[in-house]
């Protein structure tokens, strides 16, 4: 007998597989994170996130000029401050790198990219925490809600288009919606990191910002247990009840059940970040030759979108744009 059924009919030649595609990936769906140093007299190499830098301001200003030429929609900045303290003041101080940074980039590039900032004080502490610790070394939730509500209004007045806490301290983004209603940043918008998840896959990302968690510690006291699902939704409530605009799953491609719970949850738009780890994870095989680590990006960046981010944050984000524009 011959089958009724013929899926294949529809996969036979590339013009009908991307007729019936269901999931694009597109430049403008990409955010870059980029990485800024103070002080620095020339970019320097990052060796765990192959093709990435610390960038000076002239290397992140032309850095955005190419991913605006590639179509990329976004980049995410991260500080990597010449000095760090027990407060993490470089994180609000208004002539911290991030905000120098800031504002150099809407003088050169305006609107043209959707510039943010990760909000987070863990690249500016002395001890590595995302939070002021309290008398017994735990981390200090509402005392650090505080100084993420100056940091955001530093971002906002430095020019951020979306501020993005990502400290997972509880209340954080009522927090900060709170601080730029009532200093004339109605228009800020708020990305919350809402399930973030305390992950080994940030390793990388730590040698990038030159972050050691003191005493060999780890966040695991404020990032969530990858043992759980449901608790995301909680988390993301929660986001959303305090303000929330745009909520992140992180990391990627571990969360994608919980990426598919959010898409079916909530009606506002969602983002996900495929974290230094899992870039790093696709280089190194890429380099030994492997696997294709461009046929394998375009793979799990597609996934993400499948699973129902509309945004994603990527270190591929360049390479893949150039790559689709061409
Ligand atoms: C916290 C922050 C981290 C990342 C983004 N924001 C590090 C952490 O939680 O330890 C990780 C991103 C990556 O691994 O690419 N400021």
């Amino acid at each position: 007998m011959f089958p009724v059924e013929r899926p294949r009919r529809l996969r036979r030649t590339p013009a009908l597989r991307r007729l019936v595609a269901e999931t694009t990936l597109s430049p403008s769906d990409l955010v870059a994170p980029l990485f800024v140093g103070e002080g620095l007299e020339s970019p320097r190499a990052i060796a765990s996130v192959p093709g990435h830098v610390q960038h000076t301001l002239a290397s992140l200003r032309d850095e955005v000029g190419a991913l605006v030429g590639a179509g990329v929609g976004g980049v995410i900045l991260f500080g990597v401050p010449s000095t760090k303290d027990e407060v993490g003041s470089g994180a609000y101080d208004p002539e911290g790198i991030v905000q120098v940074a800031l504002s150099e980039l809407r003088d050169a590039h305006g609107d043209d990219i959707v510039v943010m900032a990760d909000l987070c004080l863990d690249e500016y502490t002395s001890h590595g925490h995302c939070g002021v610790l309290d008398a017994r070394g735990g981390v200090d939730n509402d005392a650090t809600l505080e100084l993420y509500a100056r940091a955001a209004l530093a971002q906002a007045n430095a020019g951020a288009a979306v501020v993005a806490p990502s400290g997972m301290m509880d209340g954080q983004v009522g927090a900060i919606r709170r601080a730029l209603d009532e200093s004339g940043h109605q228009d800020t918008v708020i990305l919350a990191y809402s399930a973030k998840y305390a992950s080994g896959l940030y390793g990388p990302f730590r040698e990038a910002v030159n972050v050691e968690i003191a005493g060999g510690g780890d966040r695991r006291a404020y990032q969530q247990d990858y043992r759980n699902r449901r608790e995301s939704l909680r988390e993301a409530r929660l986001d959303l009840d305090e303000g929330a605009d745009i909520l992140m799953v992180k990391p990627a491609m571990t969360y994608l059940d919980v990426l598919s719970d959010f898409a079916s949850e909530f009606d506002v738009p969602l983002a996900a970040y495929h974290v230094s780890g899992e870039y790093a994870m696709v280089k190194a095989a890429a380099e030994r030759g492997w696997i294709d680590g461009h046929a394998v990006a375009l793979e799990q960046l597609t996934a993400i979108k499948r699973a129902g981010a509309q945004i994603v944050l990527t270190y591929f984000a360049r390479e893949v744009a150039e790559a689709l524009g061409a």
